[in-house]
């Protein structure tokens, strides 16, 4: 608010050119991020690095990205080793970076391009966007990063950026279609790719949702939001409804040689194929109970807060229980008692991540210091 205010005070001239790709190309030549997956030097890309590179930045941030892309690069150098591996091993190099189905559709597309391609990506969006995991922006990304391509994807970070250059005042998400048309208008037919990226960079790094820094933005004199000085409203946005808190129990069943009691969630719906701490169903009418505990008449213990994580469509709450449980205790039916320290190989979401780290924190804590 103190933004808009301040920013009515500030107008300046509108401006008199209109934006041109050449010189956001021209600041991408000296100010381009230096990611992995980037060819560098005139080199051409690789599609197989470009692909697993769109699929993982899908909703996550690139410095989260980082490291899952050296792995799985290591690991599976090019798309016949990936389409290769067993999907429990594509699930578990995964685990962490959210959104699993991200992870079976990349090993079957991986598959699909070998089987139905011999191993080359297609380059065209249609082709691209009939592969698994790959949606109207992947397949522009692709197809302008890898191939040269004249395609253009649109992002939120490139939503915001068209918004403010062209001071769109329709609301989003209705205003989608709006602000692609003005992205498309501006690709330039050579270097598309670049261009693409560019508009990525620029997102993320200087027309940031907060405190844009216009002052070192290539686009600082044609950008209509910016003469106007409420660059920092934009874009437009209808309000939207949270999705509603849902509520649960995790039950942490730790037997006395170190290993943790797992199972594997359904093939369908959210986290499907996933492991987990056995628990109840999340809710928002959930209430506190044992009642949906993996094992009739333990002692459980209830640890104190609760574990919060946020889904894309609702946040959930989670009650942790934990109990002991004597070496000899089988694990009941579809489950399985896993040693702790072979949890890296599980593919354990972030919410089990931390449901288990918060039960083990307690299990450190002196019981005195329990609260
Ligand atoms: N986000 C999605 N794709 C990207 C890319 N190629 N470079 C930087 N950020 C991205």
């Amino acid at each position: 608010m103190r933004e808009t205010s301040r920013a009515g005070r500030e107008q300046r001239a509108k401006p008199k050119a209109a934006p041109e790709a050449a010189t956001l190309l021209a600041w991408y030549d000296v100010s381009a991020r230096v990611l992995p997956w980037r060819a560098r030097g005139g080199a051409k890309p690789d599609p197989y690095r470009v692909w697993l590179s769109e699929i993982m930045l899908q909703q996550t941030r690139v410095e989260t990205v980082l490291p899952y892309y050296a792995k799985f690069l290591a690991r599976w150098p090019d798309v016949t080793s990936l389409a290769n591996a067993r999907q429990e091993e594509v699930l578990s190099a995964w685990a962490g970076l959210g959104y699993y189905a991200r992870a079976r559709n990349l090993h079957a597309c991986a598959k699909a391009v070998v089987a139905e391609f011999a191993g080359a990506f297609p380059e065209g969006e249609d082709e691209l966007r009939r592969l698994p995991g790959i949606g109207v922006y992947t397949s522009a990304a692709i197809s302008a990063i890898a191939f040269g391509r004249k395609a253009t994807p649109v992002d939120g970070n490139i939503e915001r950026v068209m918004s403010r250059l062209f001071a769109v005042e329709e609301k989003l998400p209705a205003a989608k279609k709006t602000l692609s048309r003005l992205a498309a208008e501006m690709t330039p037919a050579i270097r598309a790719g670049d261009f693409a990226q560019a508009m990525m960079d620029l997102g993320a790094t200087i027309c940031t949702p907060k405190r844009p820094a216009c002052a070192i933005c290539p686009w600082m004199d044609v950008c209509i939001a910016r003469a106007r000085g409420d660059q920092e409203t934009f874009p437009r946005k209808t309000a939207k409804e949270e999705g509603k808190l849902r509520k649960g129990a995790a039950f942490v069943v730790l037997r006395e040689d170190g290993h943790i009691l797992l199972r594997t969630r359904g093939e369908k719906g959210l986290l499907a194929g996933m492991t987990e701490v056995p628990g109840s169903e999340w809710s928002a009418e959930y209430k506190e109970s044992t009642k949906a505990a993996p094992v009739a008449g333990l002692k459980w213990e209830k640890t104190a807060g609760v574990v919060r994580h946020v889904f894309t469509h609702f946040p959930l709450e989670l009650t942790v229980y934990r109990t002991g449980v004597a070496k000899r205790m089988r694990a009941p039916k579809a489950m399985r008692f896993v040693a702790l320290g072979a949890l890296e190989d599980e593919a354990l979401p972030s919410v089990m991540r931390k449901v288990i780290a918060h039960a083990l924190e307690i299990e450190r804590k002196p019981k005195g210091r329990r609260k």
